[in-house]
């Protein structure tokens, strides 16, 4: 147990006040705070060091997946850079794996036994974040295939086209008994996804297609994550009055599913406060529009449907400082095709479209 920390604070603000009271190191406070909603701009190591041990009810946790290697990618019809943001870059298998275990170490000792945790991640990071997992002494509830119906065309036609993410559902204590909304899994609504039939068992693979436009409209985080995703997460493993923490805040998603639920708590957290400022906007028309109409699931599931019968669409709306590709790239590009017109027919179509 922490020294200097008040033990089980019952509600957000205490355990706000206390972050922010502790004077044994530099105070953290929040950037932002309602009663049911607190983000911080800041390393969540150090945030999370502030916690009392226990405390948390669910961590859903989309690390940097690692994978900005300076290669590109088609969106849109047009060459994009891989690259999210240095936060993205990896610094060699060993380091990326300290990092790893030293977050997903510090998320066990603030949840709660009977707490669960979700990571997310494509294979730069996911079999790092799964093999800690199991050695830290997580119990493994589900490996959750997210497919992606949308997802952008491969460019090099070398190899498959990457189009599902797995998202590891955890709890903290092998033999505590956690919570999970089976009923409405079961028989919840769910018309984005094709493979979900209703009125049986939710499966372990899920059809989500990437953000839909409407989930960017106050701006959008390069690697955001579909609503779809994050409600069906909440849903599934919180109940009302639980507290859901995020050390990768990103653009909020995971906090805007809960508020889109309601009574859940949230605590968010990133070293980016434009992103910070982007959950405030997210937030806030969320908490303004009663109906919830701005992102309508009716109406995200119509675009969502719209989309997956286009090929080129945006798997991350992703614009790094160096993004787009300039015309003398993409020609640099070509003629280092020159040999394989099958590579060059794809890149003029591409372009063309
Ligand atoms: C993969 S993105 C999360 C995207 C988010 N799930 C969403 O839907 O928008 C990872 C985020 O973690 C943040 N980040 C990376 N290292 C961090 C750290 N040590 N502490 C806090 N945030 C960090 C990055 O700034 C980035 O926004």
């Amino acid at each position: 147990m922490k020294e200097n920390i008040i033990v089980n604070p019952t509600v957000m603000e205490d355990l706000v006040e206390e972050i922010s009271t502790n004077g044994v190191r530099r105070s953290i406070r929040p950037v932002y705070k309602t009663n049911d909603f607190a983000l911080y701009n800041d390393d969540s190591l150090e945030l999370m060091s502030r916690f009392p041990d226990n405390y948390l009810d669910m961590v859903f946790a989309d690390p940097p997946y690692m994978l900005s290697n300076d290669g590109f990618s088609c969106q849109n019809g047009r060459m994009v850079s891989v690259n999210k943001g240095k936060w993205d870059k990896s610094k060699g298998f060993n380091e990326d794996l300290e990092f790893h275990e030293t977050w997903i170490k510090e998320c066990k000792r603030v949840l709660k036994p009977e707490g669960t945790i979700w990571i997310s991640g494509t294979y730069h990071s996911i079999y790092q974040c799964g093999f800690l997992v199991q050695k830290l002494g997580y119990h493994i509830l589900n490996d959750i295939a997210w497919f992606k119906p949308n997802a952008s065309p491969n460019l090099s036609c070398r190899f498959f086209t990457a189009s599902h993410e797995t998202v590891i559902w955890a709890r903290k204590d092998k033999k505590a008994k956690h919570y999970f909304d089976y009923e409405a899994m079961k028989n919840g609504s769910f018309p984005e996804d094709s493979i979900k039939k209703p009125g049986l068992q939710m499966r372990s693979v899920w059809s989500i297609a990437t953000p839909s436009p409407s989930e960017k409209v106050f701006g959008k985080h390069p690697t955001q994550k579909s609503l779809s995703l994050l409600k069906r997460i909440v849903k599934a493993s919180t109940k009302p009055g639980d507290i859901i923490f995020d050390p990768f805040n990103g653009g909020g998603t995971t906090g805007i599913a809960a508020a889109m639920i309601g009574d859940r708590k949230y605590i968010g957290c990133d070293l980016n406060s434009d992103y910070i400022a982007l959950t405030i906007k997210r937030y806030e028309a969320i908490k303004n529009d009663h109906e919830h109409q701005l992102f309508d699931s009716n109406k995200l599931n119509k675009e969502e449907t719209t989309m997956e019968k286009s090929i080129f669409i945006p798997e991350n709306d992703v614009i790094s400082e160096n993004g787009y590709f300039s015309m003398n790239e993409v020609v640099a590009l070509l003629r280092s095709y020159k040999s394989e017109p099958s590579k060059v027919q794809f890149l003029a179509d591409m372009l063309e479209e």
